[in-house]
């Protein structure tokens, strides 16, 4: 199972836009996976609900309620069947503070507008998450996402550099486009758009699904070496 996280405390940054689209991805690749949203906004645990039937499922777990009649870790319970588990959690979340979100994760996917109040205001999320890695607090890998890019801003390289200073990936850009916000009202990511009319903005992903293919469920032995 692939735990991958996505978070920036910086609102509005794409936490949302990203969490939907990885289920989206991994549901058209046949996994599927299962979204829980940590947001009480429960943005993404409404896309599951309005999710279209015909297309292929994706489970949803709004993991921001709290039920008082079962255990947490039941509430919680990741069915075996799920390969990938994409986790969208709240603006001004505090990676330190946040051990249930981060235990066991395998990738944090910080997505970052490129604008000069967003990068700065990202900065401090990245060193934390940086810090953990080398302390030993988590084993992730830390991915950074440009997301709403336009064509010709010059906070791409501002984004490259403080990425660099970090020893950090920007793994992938994505364009600023309607098709994320339609897709999106009807449940949908840019993966479940039929023909040509996301073909650049699946193309801009391949750069970030490439990296998150995920690992082999187990390791099948066999029956002579397990004894
Ligand atoms: N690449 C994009 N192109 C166009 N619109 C986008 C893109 N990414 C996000 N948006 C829009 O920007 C707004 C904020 O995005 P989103 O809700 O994903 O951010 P968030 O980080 O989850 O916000 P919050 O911190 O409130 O949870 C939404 O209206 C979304 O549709
Ligand atoms: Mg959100």
């Amino acid at each position: 199972m692939q735990k991958i996280v996505v978070l920036n405390p910086k609102g509005g940054a794409g936490k949302t836009t990203l969490a939907t689209n990885l289920a989206s991805y991994f549901a058209s690749q046949g996994s599927e996976p299962l979204l829980m949203d940590y947001d009480n906004q429960g943005s993404s645990a409404r896309w599951v609900e309005k999710r279209p039937t015909d297309l292929p499922p994706v489970r949803g777990l709004a993991a921001f309620k709290k039920d008082l009649r079962i255990t947490r870790s039941w509430q919680l319970h990741i069915p075996v069947s799920s390969e990938v588990v994409v986790v969208d959690t709240p603006a001004g979340l505090d990676p330190r503070r946040s051990p249930e979100v981060m235990r066991g994760s395998d990738v944090f996917i910080v997505p970052v507008l490129p604008s000069d109040i967003d990068i700065h205001a990202s900065t401090a999320c990245l060193e934390t998450l940086r810090k953990m890695q080398k302390a030993g607090l988590h084993r992730a890998r830390i991915m950074v996402v440009a997301n709403r890019v336009r064509p010709r801003s010059r906070f791409g390289d501002e984004l490259r550099r403080m990425c660099d200073s970090l020893e950090l990936p920007l793994i992938a850009s994505l364009r600023d486009s309607q098709n994320y916000v339609m897709a999106a009202e009807q449940g949908m990511g840019i993966f479940d758009i039929p023909g040509r009319r996301a073909s650049y903005d699946k193309r801009q992903w391949r750069l970030l699904t490439d990296c998150l293919d995920p690992a082999p469920a187990m390791e099948i032995l066999p029956i002579a070496s397990q004894a």
